[in-house]
């Protein structure tokens, strides 16, 4: 029988930097021997990458936060039961950039109440569960201006052009759910340089794993 694999989830606002350092944990994991695979949401299986192109386009927002809430949801469970439960159980390690906390991150701020949110990611997760999440924390001001500069001439997405006002409560939003299940999120400094950010990802990656036997060195 193969080990469970685990998973990991990256949250945080527009331009905390979570790609760059998922790309980077991916590898330090790997060299170790392990099976890792990145993946994001909305999307990472065929069918969620469609309703990305909706949610993310604007084309849904005319329809309501909930129904938006509910379409994040629907690309979750077809994410989750055709990509993510499957690697997990044959070992993989999946990192994945955001999850359930931006629905109710984002979501939340939009209006969307607590109770359909917790019913969504009971959908969504079954018996699925997180093992870490790696809250990339920026203010919003640092993070919007990161953003545009990636964008270049390029459009903002559904989320990234709203004020900094609501940008602002996203931040609080994830560092409220950091507070509330220390033993499931960590908060990373994204003010610091990106060799920083990594350092003190693999800090909370060896805090939380090492001791299990997790990380020990595999043959590669
Ligand atoms: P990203 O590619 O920059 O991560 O863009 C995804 C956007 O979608 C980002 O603005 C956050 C938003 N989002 C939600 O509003 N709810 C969700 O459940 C997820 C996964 C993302």
């Amino acid at each position: 029988m193969v080990a469970r694999g685990r998973f990991i989830t990256f949250e945080g606002g527009e331009g905390a930097g979570k790609s760059t350092q998922i790309t980077r944990l991916a590898a330090r994991l790997s060299s170790l021997g392990l099976n890792v695979r990145t993946t994001r949401e909305p999307g990472g299986s065929p069918g969620a990458e469609i309703v990305r192109h909706v949610v993310l386009s604007g084309a849904a927002s005319a329809l309501g936060a909930d129904t938006e809430a509910m379409l994040f949801a629907a690309a979750r469970v077809d994410h989750v039961d055709s990509v993510i439960r499957p690697a997990i159980e044959a070992g993989e390690w999946v990192l994945c950039d955001r999850f359930t906390d931006s629905t109710r991150v984002y979501q939340g701020a939009s209006g969307v109440s607590p109770a359909l949110i917790g019913a969504l990611e009971r959908l969504a997760l079954q018996d699925l569960a997180i093992d870490l999440t790696i809250i990339v924390d920026v203010p919003a001001e640092i993070g919007l201006a990161r953003a545009a500069a990636r964008r270049g001439d390029g459009v903002t997405d559904r989320f990234e052009g709203d004020s900094l006002e609501i940008q602002q409560r996203r931040r609080r939003g994830f560092l409220e759910i950091a507070a509330a299940e220390p033993d499931r999120c960590v908060v990373v400094d994204g003010t610091l340089d990106v060799d920083g950010v990594e350092a003190a990802i693999w800090a909370a990656v060896e805090g939380r794993f090492a001791e299990t036997g997790a990380l020990a060195q595999r043959p590669v």
